[in-house]
Protein backbone atom coordinates (compact mmCIF):
# COMPACT_ATOMS: atom_id res chain seq x y z
CA UNK A 1 0.00 0.00 0.00
CA UNK A 2 3.17 2.22 -0.22
CA UNK A 3 4.55 3.59 2.89
CA UNK A 4 2.34 4.55 5.78
CA UNK A 5 2.77 7.39 8.14
CA UNK A 6 0.93 7.57 11.39
CA UNK A 7 0.92 10.91 13.22
CA UNK A 8 0.16 9.86 16.79
CA UNK A 9 -2.07 12.34 18.24
CA UNK A 10 -3.35 12.78 22.53
CA UNK A 11 -3.00 9.27 23.40
CA UNK A 12 -0.70 8.38 20.82
CA UNK A 13 2.54 9.66 21.68
CA UNK A 14 3.96 6.54 21.68
CA UNK A 15 3.11 3.42 19.57
CA UNK A 16 3.82 0.97 22.02
CA UNK A 17 3.01 -1.81 19.22
CA UNK A 18 5.56 -0.67 16.89
CA UNK A 19 9.29 -2.48 16.70
CA UNK A 20 11.38 0.88 15.70
CA UNK A 21 14.16 0.46 13.72
CA UNK A 22 15.53 4.06 14.04
CA UNK A 23 14.55 7.95 14.38
CA UNK A 24 15.77 9.78 11.95
CA UNK A 25 16.21 13.47 12.66
CA UNK A 26 14.59 15.36 9.30
CA UNK A 27 14.97 18.87 9.48
CA UNK A 28 13.07 20.62 6.86
CA UNK A 29 12.46 24.30 4.85
CA UNK A 30 10.03 25.36 7.09
CA UNK A 31 11.74 24.21 10.79
CA UNK A 32 11.33 21.92 12.61
CA UNK A 33 8.98 19.00 12.95
CA UNK A 34 7.73 17.71 16.18
CA UNK A 35 10.46 15.15 16.93
CA UNK A 36 12.68 12.38 15.26
CA UNK A 37 10.38 10.04 12.47
CA UNK A 38 10.67 6.65 13.87
CA UNK A 39 11.20 3.96 11.31
CA UNK A 40 9.65 1.19 12.14
CA UNK A 41 7.27 -2.29 11.52
CA UNK A 42 4.03 -2.70 12.43
CA UNK A 43 2.01 -6.13 11.93
CA UNK A 44 5.13 -6.42 9.27
CA UNK A 45 4.77 -3.38 7.62
CA UNK A 46 6.82 -0.87 7.29
CA UNK A 47 5.65 2.52 8.72
CA UNK A 48 6.83 6.10 9.99
CA UNK A 49 5.35 7.20 12.88
CA UNK A 50 5.57 10.73 14.37
CA UNK A 51 3.40 12.25 17.50
CA UNK A 52 1.87 15.67 16.32
CA UNK A 53 2.50 17.02 19.91
CA UNK A 54 6.02 15.82 20.54
CA UNK A 55 7.05 12.60 22.32
CA UNK A 56 6.38 14.62 25.86
CA UNK A 57 3.56 15.78 24.34
CA UNK A 58 4.54 19.76 24.30
CA UNK A 59 3.19 21.52 21.38
CA UNK A 60 -0.37 22.46 22.03
CA UNK A 61 -2.49 22.23 18.85
CA UNK A 62 -1.76 25.83 17.59
CA UNK A 63 1.92 25.74 18.00
CA UNK A 64 2.37 22.57 16.53
CA UNK A 65 5.05 23.04 13.02
CA UNK A 66 2.39 21.27 10.63
CA UNK A 67 4.04 21.94 7.93
CA UNK A 68 7.50 20.93 9.50
CA UNK A 69 5.83 17.50 10.11
CA UNK A 70 4.40 16.60 6.74
CA UNK A 71 7.13 17.97 4.82
CA UNK A 72 9.63 15.54 6.94
CA UNK A 73 7.22 12.76 6.92
CA UNK A 74 7.20 13.23 2.76
CA UNK A 75 10.96 13.05 3.18
CA UNK A 76 11.53 10.42 5.13
CA UNK A 77 9.30 8.11 2.17
CA UNK A 78 5.77 8.45 3.68
CA UNK A 79 2.87 8.32 0.25
CA UNK A 80 -0.09 8.02 2.72
CA UNK A 81 -0.61 9.48 5.94
CA UNK A 82 -3.09 8.70 8.82
CA UNK A 83 -3.77 11.01 11.39
CA UNK A 84 -5.06 9.87 14.26
CA UNK A 85 -6.95 12.34 16.73
CA UNK A 86 -8.52 13.13 19.33
CA UNK A 87 -12.30 14.69 19.26
CA UNK A 88 -15.24 15.70 20.86
CA UNK A 89 -18.50 13.81 20.20
CA UNK A 90 -21.30 16.46 18.78
CA UNK A 91 -23.57 13.46 16.88
CA UNK A 92 -25.64 11.06 19.35
CA UNK A 93 -23.77 8.33 17.58
CA UNK A 94 -20.42 9.77 18.67
CA UNK A 95 -19.69 8.92 21.98
CA UNK A 96 -16.80 8.32 23.97
CA UNK A 97 -14.70 5.64 22.89
CA UNK A 98 -16.25 5.71 19.12
CA UNK A 99 -14.04 5.99 16.30
CA UNK A 100 -15.13 7.66 13.23
CA UNK A 101 -13.47 8.08 9.80
CA UNK A 102 -14.77 11.88 8.56
CA UNK A 103 -15.20 12.87 5.07
CA UNK A 104 -15.52 16.74 5.57
CA UNK A 105 -14.17 19.37 7.62
CA UNK A 106 -14.81 23.04 8.31
CA UNK A 107 -12.13 25.11 9.54
CA UNK A 108 -12.30 27.63 12.37
CA UNK A 109 -8.68 28.26 12.97
CA UNK A 110 -6.73 31.11 12.52
CA UNK A 111 -3.01 32.45 12.95
CA UNK A 112 -1.62 28.93 11.81
CA UNK A 113 0.61 29.20 8.75
CA UNK A 114 -1.43 26.68 6.59
CA UNK A 115 0.07 26.52 3.18
CA UNK A 116 3.89 25.55 1.34
CA UNK A 117 2.54 28.60 -1.50
CA UNK A 118 3.85 31.52 -0.12
CA UNK A 119 6.44 33.85 -0.81
CA UNK A 120 9.75 34.30 1.74
CA UNK A 121 12.40 31.60 2.75
CA UNK A 122 11.76 28.38 2.98
CA UNK A 123 8.85 28.63 0.37
CA UNK A 124 8.21 26.80 -3.11
CA UNK A 125 9.29 28.63 -5.91
CA UNK A 126 6.80 27.68 -8.39
CA UNK A 127 3.91 29.85 -9.03
CA UNK A 128 0.64 29.95 -6.35
CA UNK A 129 -1.22 26.58 -7.12
CA UNK A 130 -5.18 26.67 -5.99
CA UNK A 131 -5.08 22.85 -4.60
CA UNK A 132 -8.96 21.48 -4.81
CA UNK A 133 -10.30 20.45 -1.73
CA UNK A 134 -13.49 19.54 -2.30
CA UNK A 135 -12.74 16.18 -0.46
CA UNK A 136 -10.67 17.07 1.69
CA UNK A 137 -9.34 13.54 2.94
CA UNK A 138 -7.73 10.63 0.19
CA UNK A 139 -10.76 8.50 -0.72
CA UNK A 140 -8.39 5.79 -0.97
CA UNK A 141 -7.34 5.49 2.42
CA UNK A 142 -10.88 6.17 3.69
CA UNK A 143 -11.75 3.44 2.03
CA UNK A 144 -9.20 1.08 3.55
CA UNK A 145 -9.76 2.27 6.92
CA UNK A 146 -13.41 1.38 6.45
CA UNK A 147 -12.46 -2.32 5.01
CA UNK A 148 -10.06 -3.24 7.74
CA UNK A 149 -12.69 -2.01 9.86
CA UNK A 150 -15.16 -4.32 8.61
CA UNK A 151 -12.62 -6.96 8.45
CA UNK A 152 -11.32 -6.78 12.10
CA UNK A 153 -15.12 -6.01 13.58
CA UNK A 154 -14.06 -2.85 14.34
CA UNK A 155 -16.91 -0.04 14.96
CA UNK A 156 -16.23 2.95 13.26
CA UNK A 157 -18.75 5.57 12.06
CA UNK A 158 -17.95 6.25 8.43
CA UNK A 159 -18.00 10.12 7.40
CA UNK A 160 -19.02 12.71 9.53
CA UNK A 161 -17.63 16.92 9.37
CA UNK A 162 -14.69 17.75 11.43
CA UNK A 163 -15.17 20.86 12.71
CA UNK A 164 -10.98 22.36 13.87
CA UNK A 165 -11.41 24.57 16.43
CA UNK A 166 -8.51 26.77 17.66
CA UNK A 167 -7.69 26.01 21.71
CA UNK A 168 -6.29 25.17 23.39
CA UNK A 169 -9.29 25.68 25.63
CA UNK A 170 -12.36 23.39 24.54
CA UNK A 171 -15.48 25.04 23.12
CA UNK A 172 -18.49 26.52 24.98
CA UNK A 173 -21.80 24.90 24.91
CA UNK A 174 -22.97 27.96 22.58
CA UNK A 175 -20.17 27.31 20.63
CA UNK A 176 -20.57 23.50 19.77
CA UNK A 177 -24.53 24.46 19.54
CA UNK A 178 -22.80 26.70 16.26
CA UNK A 179 -21.10 24.39 15.22
CA UNK A 180 -23.78 21.62 14.80
CA UNK A 181 -26.17 24.48 13.06
CA UNK A 182 -23.26 24.53 10.79
CA UNK A 183 -23.11 21.17 10.23
CA UNK A 184 -20.20 19.44 12.31
CA UNK A 185 -20.47 16.48 13.99
CA UNK A 186 -16.91 15.85 15.68
CA UNK A 187 -14.39 18.75 16.93
CA UNK A 188 -10.73 18.62 17.05
CA UNK A 189 -7.80 21.41 17.61
CA UNK A 190 -5.78 19.99 14.98
CA UNK A 191 -7.06 18.85 11.86
CA UNK A 192 -6.41 21.53 9.92
CA UNK A 193 -4.08 23.19 8.24
CA UNK A 194 -2.95 19.43 8.56
CA UNK A 195 -5.48 18.13 6.12
CA UNK A 196 -4.61 20.66 3.58
CA UNK A 197 -0.79 20.93 3.67
CA UNK A 198 -0.91 17.01 2.88
CA UNK A 199 -3.22 18.02 0.20
CA UNK A 200 -0.63 20.21 -0.99
CA UNK A 201 2.23 17.83 -0.88
CA UNK A 202 -0.19 15.08 -3.30
CA UNK A 203 0.11 13.12 0.21
CA UNK A 204 -3.12 10.70 0.56
CA UNK A 205 -4.35 11.57 3.96
CA UNK A 206 -7.18 10.71 5.86
CA UNK A 207 -7.94 10.48 9.72
CA UNK A 208 -9.09 8.16 12.67
CA UNK A 209 -10.83 10.39 14.94
CA UNK A 210 -11.04 8.69 18.56
CA UNK A 211 -14.16 10.24 20.89
CA UNK A 212 -12.25 11.69 24.32
CA UNK A 213 -15.46 13.27 25.37
CA UNK A 214 -19.00 14.81 24.82
CA UNK A 215 -18.42 18.30 23.52
CA UNK A 216 -19.28 20.95 25.57
CA UNK A 217 -23.02 21.18 26.67
CA UNK A 218 -23.83 17.47 25.29
CA UNK A 219 -23.83 15.82 28.51
CA UNK A 220 -24.59 16.96 31.78
CA UNK A 221 -20.74 16.73 32.40
CA UNK A 222 -18.14 18.64 33.25
CA UNK A 223 -15.06 18.00 30.68
CA UNK A 224 -12.09 16.44 32.78
CA UNK A 225 -8.40 15.32 31.74
CA UNK A 226 -8.88 11.75 33.62
CA UNK A 227 -12.40 11.32 31.98
CA UNK A 228 -10.50 12.12 28.60
CA UNK A 229 -7.63 9.94 29.12
CA UNK A 230 -9.79 7.42 30.09
CA UNK A 231 -11.77 7.39 27.26
CA UNK A 232 -8.76 7.79 24.95
CA UNK A 233 -7.10 4.49 26.36
CA UNK A 234 -9.85 2.65 25.81
CA UNK A 235 -10.09 3.95 22.50
CA UNK A 236 -6.57 3.58 21.35
CA UNK A 237 -7.11 0.04 21.56
CA UNK A 238 -9.81 -0.16 19.12
CA UNK A 239 -7.00 1.88 16.89
CA UNK A 240 -4.77 -0.24 17.29
CA UNK A 241 -6.70 -3.33 16.60
CA UNK A 242 -7.23 -1.48 13.30
CA UNK A 243 -3.91 -0.79 12.29
CA UNK A 244 -3.54 -4.26 12.68
CA UNK A 245 -6.61 -5.38 10.30
CA UNK A 246 -5.05 -2.50 8.30
CA UNK A 247 -1.82 -3.53 7.77
CA UNK A 248 -2.40 -7.03 7.56
CA UNK A 249 -5.23 -6.81 4.72
CA UNK A 250 -3.25 -4.63 2.89
N1 LIG B 1 -13.12 19.93 21.49
C1 LIG B 1 -12.03 20.15 20.72
N2 LIG B 1 -11.02 19.31 20.65
C2 LIG B 1 -11.08 18.18 21.36
C3 LIG B 1 -12.17 17.89 22.19
C4 LIG B 1 -13.25 18.82 22.26
O1 LIG B 1 -14.24 18.61 22.96
N3 LIG B 1 -11.90 16.69 22.79
C5 LIG B 1 -10.70 16.29 22.32
N4 LIG B 1 -10.19 17.18 21.45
Amino acid sequence: MGTLAIIGGTGLDTLGILHVDKRELINTPFGEPSGPITRGSLFGQEVLFLPRHGYNHNFPPHQVNYRANLWALREAGADKVLAVAAVGGIRADMGPGQLIIPDQIIDYTWGRPGTFFERGSGSRSEPVTHIDFTEPYCDELRQQLLKAAFAGNITVVDGGTYAATQGPRLETAAEIERLERDGCHLVGMTGMPEAALARELALCYACCAVVANWAAGKSGDTITMAGIEKNLEEGMQQVSALLESLLSCN
